[in-house]
């Protein structure tokens, strides 16, 4: 039997900068011209239930009010891709967290100018990751 390797899953938010600057397809289209597959895929509004549950390291920072603000004033898009090594290359494409430091190229560098408003959340660990994706996604396989 040939083995299809260790195929990981990594959980994304298009965040409501995203939706609401109409950079969905943008976004999307670049995970997808990069090869990662899509496993599922929702529309859906943040409350302030699933914000806490979803960013639980982060309830004590002193950004995380304002963060949370600005995760529940939209809708936004959550999606499970997949791939070999998928959470390293989707961190990699997002791009660092402060989008006028991000790199040109980068999802965030290539179309963020804030700290806040940095248009896509990607899971930091294949741990993580599957954390997240029992919240958004409890049904999935
Ligand atoms: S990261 O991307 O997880 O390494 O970023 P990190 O620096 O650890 O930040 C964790 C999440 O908090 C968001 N963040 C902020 N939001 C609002 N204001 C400020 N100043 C700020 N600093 C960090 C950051 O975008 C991360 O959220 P996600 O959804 O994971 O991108």
């Amino acid at each position: 039997m040939i083995s299809s390797g260790s195929v990981e899953r990594t959980l994304v938010l298009v965040k409501p900068d995203g939706v609401r600057r109409r950079l969905v397809s943008e976004i999307l289209g670049r995970f997808e011209r990069k090869g990662l597959g899509i496993d599922a895929m929702v529309l859906r509004r943040m409350d302030d239930r699933l914000a806490d549950q979803h960013y639980t390291e982060h309830l004590a920072e002193p950004f995380y009010p304002g963060l949370r603000a600005f995760m529940t004033s939209g809708p936004l898009i959550a999606l499970v891709l997949s791939g070999d090594g998928v959470v390293r290359m989707v961190r990699e494409m997002v791009g660092a967290t402060d989008g006028r430091r991000a790199a040109p190229g980068t999802i965030r560098g290539d179309f963020a100018t804030s700290g806040r408003e940095n248009l896509v959340h990607a899971s930091d660990s294949a741990e993580n990751a599957r954390r997240e994706i029992a919240i958004w996604f409890p049904d999935l396989d």
